[in-house]
C-alpha cells in the first residue's frame, strides 16, 4: 500500500494492476476499482502507455513485463488474453493464456503482490464451439461439477486454474479464479431475456451484467482471504438469459440431469453460492423481471 497524504495525516491506499483493461471487461474494472478510491495501473498490449503512470503498454506473454507492470501492486486483476476460441489459431490462443497466467502469477511471486485474480470462465465445463453435446450431471452447476473443455480456449481456462493452485500451494500466493459466464455490457442489455437456441451444441443461457462482473472481479481482489490458498468461483446472474422458465429448458435439454434445487421461475443453472459466501457478492442486475 502506498502511503498517500490526507488532511495532515497518512492513509494507505490500496495499488491494483488491471490488465487486459483496454478489454471488455478490464475497462469497466479499471473504472470501478479507481471509483473505490485505489490507485489503479491499467495494463495491457495495445497502443503506448499515457506517459503519466496510469495506462502502461506491456506485452504479459513476456515474464520480465510482468514483473515491471506488477512492481509495487498489492492486487492484479488478470483479464489479459485472448478471448474466445475461434478468433486465432487453437494453439495460438493456448499458448498466449498459458503464459499470461503463469507469467501473472510468478511475476506476483517474484515482486511480492500477494493477491492474483484472473478470469477462468464456465467453458471450463460448456465449450463455445462444442464438438460433443455437454453433459450435465446436475443443477445447479457449482464449482465442483466435472470440467469439459472442448476446444483450445476452454483448455487455457483448466489449466489457467490447475496454474493458480499450483502458485498457492508451491509459492504461497492467494488466487481467486473467477468463472465467467457470457459478461453483457449495458449496449446490449436490451436483447435480454432472448429465445433459447434450438441447437443442442449452444451454451446455456448464463450470463452476468457488466457492472455486476467489474464488481466481482474487485471483491475478489480485495476481500479478506486465507493466504496461501486458490479459490475457484462461478459468477452468475441470479435468473438465465433465456426466455422459457428453467425447469422446462433442464426437461427439453438436459433431461438426465438430476435437480438438486428447486430452480423456480427463471433461475440461474449456475450456483452463486460460494461467491456469495466467499466474496459476499450478489449480482445486482437480473433480465427477468
Ligand atoms: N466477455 C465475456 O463474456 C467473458 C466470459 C468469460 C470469460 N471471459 C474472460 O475474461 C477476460 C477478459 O475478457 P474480455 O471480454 O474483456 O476480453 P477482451 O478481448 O475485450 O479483452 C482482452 C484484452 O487482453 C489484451 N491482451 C491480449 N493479449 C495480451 C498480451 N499478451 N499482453 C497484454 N494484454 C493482452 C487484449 O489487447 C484485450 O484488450 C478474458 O480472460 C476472457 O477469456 C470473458
Amino acid at each position: 500500500m502506498k502511503p498517500r497524504p490526507s488532511g495532515g495525516a497518512f492513509e494507505c491506499v490500496m495499488k491494483i494492476v488491471v490488465t487486459g483493461a483496454k478489454g471488455t471487461i478490464g475497462q469497466a474494472v479499471a473504472r470501478y476499482a479507481a471509483a473505490q478510491g485505489v490507485q489503479v495501473l491499467a495494463v495491457d498490449n495495445v497502443g503506448r502507455g499515457d506517459g503519466e503512470g496510469g495506462y502502461l503498454a506491456a506485452d504479459l506473454t513476456d515474464l520480465g513485463q510482468c514483473c515491471e507492470v506488477l512492481h509495487g501492486a498489492d492486487a492484479v486483476i488478470n483479464l489479459a488474453a485472448v478471448s474466445a476460441a475461434l478468433l486465432y489459431p487453437g494453439a495460438q490462443t493456448l499458448m498466449t493464456n498459458v503464459a499470461i497466467t503463469y507469467n501473472v502469477c510468478m511475476a506476483a511471486v517474484l515482486v511480492g503482490v500477494p493477491r492474483v485474480v484472473w478470469a477462468s470462465s464456465v467453458q471450463v465445463f460448456h465449450s463455445y464451439p462444442t464438438v460433443r453435446r455437454a453433459q450435465y450431471r446436475y443443477f445447479p452447476v457449482d464449482e465442483e461439477h466435472p470440467n469439459d473443455p472442448q476446444n483450445e480456449y476452454a483448455l487455457s481456462k483448466v489449466l489457467g486454474e490447475q496454474i493458480a493452485e499450483y502458485f498457492a500451494r508451491q509459492h504461497r500466493l492467494t488466487a481467486v479464479s473467477l468463472r465467467l459466464p457470457e459478461v453483457v455490457p449495458p449496449e446490449m442489455w436490451a436483447d435480454l431475456p432472448r429465445p433459447i437456441e434450438p441447437w443442442e451444441h449452444s451454451p446455456l443461457p448464463h450470463y452476468v451484467h457488466l457492472e455486476d462482473c467489474a464488481r466481482a472481479c474487485f471483491l475478489a481482489a480485495t476481500v479478506s482471504l486465507p493466504p496461501a490458498t486458490h479459490h475457484v468461483v462461478l459468477i452468475t446472474a441470479e435468473d438465465t438469459s433465456a426466455d422459457i422458465p428453467t425447469r422446462e429448458l433442464i426437461q427439453r435439454y438436459y433431461p438426465e440431469a438430476e435437480v438438486r434445487a428447486a430452480l423456480p421461475d427463471f433461475a440461474s443453472l449456475l450456483s452463486g453460492k460460494r461467491a456469495e459466501v466467499l466474496l459476499g457478492f450478489r449480482a445486482a442486475h437480473r433480465c427477468h423481471a
